[in-house]
């Protein structure tokens, strides 16, 4: 068999925060994500699971170890490159969605397709509009971001995750707010953009059931995986 390959790599990382007293978040901690896998992180609450999101998503470059997008090393890139990088291969979902209010629904799914710049402007919105009925949210594509339920929003950030098409989703709780039923859709929308589409996801949760039915659980506890 051909060997899987690694969208994403860490090495040994760790984290300290130093205020108001130094305390080490992230210990050692090393993992892969293949290509096409859909993987999630569970563990109890700070222990260290945004931290390291926020390292994997190349927003935080205040750490020790390495880390490797679609095999390039990040350690040495300028904040130019990082930024092009996170535009054109990473979709993040937060765990506190951040909309622009100002936008509409449909705008703000359209907003990283129109910076990447590689569509025309009518693509990326036909884009964006597909996405929203798939997350059944297309009959509020023209709201404003603040005239929609939660739920909505973050199915809201969801697609606009998804606008480039990155290598790898990361989220953050991106079902937390969701009920069950929505929170399927979101499972099965995953699944298929790792199945069909061969893009990785990683995915912190809390939602045990969620997480069993991924394709593999990384366990964190204290800073550390654990399994
Ligand atoms: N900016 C910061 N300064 C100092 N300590 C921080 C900072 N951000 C997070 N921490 C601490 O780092 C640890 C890990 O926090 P983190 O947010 O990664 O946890 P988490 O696993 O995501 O938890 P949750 O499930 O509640 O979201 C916690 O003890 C937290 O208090
Ligand atoms: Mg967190």
């Amino acid at each position: 068999m051909m060997e899987a390959k690694m969208v994403l790599e860490v090495e040994k990382v760790n984290k300290y925060f130093h205020d108001p007293v130094t305390i080490q978040v992230l210990k050692d901690v090393s993992l892969s994500v293949a290509q096409g896998e859909f993987v999630s992180i569970t563990g109890k609450s700070g222990c260290g699971k945004s931290t390291l999101l926020y390292i994997l998503s190349t927003m935080d470059t205040d750490y020790e170890g390495e880390l490797r997008i679609d095999g390039e090393a990040t350690r040495m890139a300028t904040p130019a490159r990082l930024a092009a990088i996170r535009n054109e291969k990473i979709g993040f979902v937060f765990q506190f969605h951040y909309l622009l209010t100002e936008f509409s629904v449909l705008h703000n799914v359209m907003l990283p397709g129109l910076k990447l710049g590689k569509k025309s402007k009518a693509e990326v919105e036909h884009r964006a509009m597909e996405l929203l009925r798939e997350l059944e949210i297309g009959d509020h594509a023209l709201k404003g971001a603040n005239q929609i339920s939660g739920g909505q929003k973050q199915r809201v950030a969801i697609a606009r995750a998804m606008i480039n098409d990155p290598h790898i989703i990361m989220g953050d709780e991106p079902t937390g707010n969701l009920d069950s039923r929505n929170s399927e859709i979101v499972f099965e929308i995953f699944q298929r953009i790792a199945q069909e589409h061969k893009r990785s996801l990683l995915v912190v949760t809390h939602d045990e059931d969620f997480a069993k039915r991924t394709d593999r659980i990384i366990e964190m506890d204290d800073g550390r995986v654990v399994s």
